[in-house]
């Protein structure tokens, strides 16, 4: 079973499609006969919106569970797709960030939630929020493997130098078995200049660890949330729909080959 964090830069601006990565990558493992469970770590809650799951339908959420991992189960939530369970978010995990400050062992009350549902699933997507607070860093220290998503321009470069700073202290203080799995661009476009230049110094960057398959920009991608479904059940045949499906069997290969 792996524990995968979808996290990213720091982007002031955020909104580079974390959500999306989790949300396909959670269609496609599923997809592949695989049972999944995506939480959502993002007090925004855009993961559990995109998939139907909206805050006056649920009564339990990751916030009200990180502090009594014995009813984690209380909080998952189906989906329409069988395979793909969601244990949701709500703006209340605010909070958490607060109040972990004082805990012994803060960094890893994610960690103690996932070892008591850890069995029942083969992959758990863990959706990261844009900034780098406990309740990230407890999704770090959870994690067995990062993805980073990074959209194309002149500040994610910037942002990706301190998430990488931060992993390596991760790694060596917290977490050694976290691994970088890979960067994946997203909203690239080719006519862009600008976009075509981070994506060289992204390749030469990480020569083995980025993802030959580029996210485009693509406007089933950004309609997707307000249906509340991921895009591979919005509009299967969308340029978006199939680059999530390409990315998902890089990152599927690159497990199996690591
Ligand atoms: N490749 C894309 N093409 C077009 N629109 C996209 C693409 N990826 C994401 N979007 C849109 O951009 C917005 C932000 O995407 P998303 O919520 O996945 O970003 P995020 O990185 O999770 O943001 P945040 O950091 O705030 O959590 C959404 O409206 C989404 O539909
Ligand atoms: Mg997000």
């Amino acid at each position: 079973m792996r524990h995968g964090s979808c996290h990213r830069d720091r982007q002031p601006e955020g909104r580079r499609g974390k959500n999306h990565d989790c949300r396909q990558s959670g269609r496609f493992t599923g997809g592949d006969g695989k049972k999944t469970l995506l939480i959502d770590c993002d007090p925004q809650a855009n993961a559990s919106s995109g998939l139907s799951i909206y805050q006056d339908q649920i009564t339990e959420n990751l916030y009200s569970v990180l502090f009594d991992p014995q009813n984690a189960r209380k909080a998952f939530v189906g989906t329409e797709l069988p395979f793909l369970t969601v244990l949701p978010s709500a703006p209340d995990l605010v909070a958490a960030d607060i109040e972990l400050v004082d805990k012994p062992g803060r960094e890893f009350y994610l960690r103690t939630l996932i070892e008591q549902v850890a069995d029942e699933f083969d992959y758990i997507l863990l959706d990261c929020p844009p900034s780098l607070g406990l309740v990230t860093l407890n999704a770090l220290c959870a994690a067995t493997e990062m993805l980073v998503p990074l959209q194309c321009e002149y500040y994610a470069l910037e942002g990706i130098a301190q998430l990488l700073r931060t992993y390596d202290q991760v790694r060596k203080r917290l977490n050694p078995r976290l691994k970088l799995l890979g960067v994946v661009l997203t909203m690239y476009d080719g006519r862009n200049k600008l976009n075509r230049h981070v994506k060289r110094e992204v390749w030469k960057c990480f020569p083995k660890l980025y993802f030959q398959t580029l996210i485009p920009r693509n406007i089933r991608l950004s309609e997707a949330p307000s249906y509340g479904k991921p895009v591979l059940t919005h509009d299967v045949k969308s340029r978006g729909a199939e680059a999530y499906l390409s990315l998902a069997q890089e990152v599927v290969r690159r497990q199996t080959a690591a």
